[in-house]
């Protein structure tokens, strides 16, 4: 079988967005048959909720849909910038910190805005939902529900 896509999802504290996103797109591989040829996680550039489970607010959102999320928070590590082939951003800010512990041209190369392939709103942000209410939380999960869905199609496609 040829090498499995490993794909890493970031956010800020690794408990609203990035985890959401990991379910979502573990989701749809689940649904497609697809499991075995990826690998998937996600991580946080701020450390600040290490060990944790998502945000209560994410896992209800999230249980609302049908989706149980039990990812244990986890700050990003160097070794993910070699070991992962694409990594997905929220917003600028990750962007910027995870560019920021690029030392390599081909690690700067795998990492982008996870909203890049969105023609909704190419390169928006996934804003933060941690600060506002309930609707932003479900807005994130729409946001990320779409674009999850594409980036299967997107690295399926890589991949043939
Ligand atoms: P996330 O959201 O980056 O989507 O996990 C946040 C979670 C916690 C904090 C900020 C954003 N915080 O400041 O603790």
């Amino acid at each position: 079988m040829e090498k499995k896509t490993a794909v890493l999802f970031v956010c800020l504290g690794n408990i609203c967005r990035s985890p959401l996103a990991e379910g979502l797109f573990l989701r749809a591989l689940e649904e497609r048959g697809l499991l075995d040829r990826f690998e998937v996680d996600s991580c946080g550039t701020s450390g600040q909720h290490d060990g944790e489970l998502p945000d209560r607010r994410t896992r209800q959102n999230a249980l609302s849909h049908g989706l149980a999320l039990t990812h244990s928070s986890r700050r990003i590590r160097p070794r993910d910038l070699e070991h992962f082939d694409r990594i997905l951003v929220m917003d600028d800010a990750n962007l910027q910190n995870v560019r920021a512990l690029c030392t390599t041209p081909e690690q700067y190369a795998k990492v982008e805005k996870i909203r890049s392939i969105d023609p909704d709103a190419p390169n928006a942000d996934v804003d933060d939902p941690w600060y506002g209410g309930l609707a932003g939380f479900e807005a994130v999960y729409q946001v990320l529900e779409r674009v999850t869905v594409r980036w299967v199609e997107v690295l399926t496609a890589e991949q043939t």
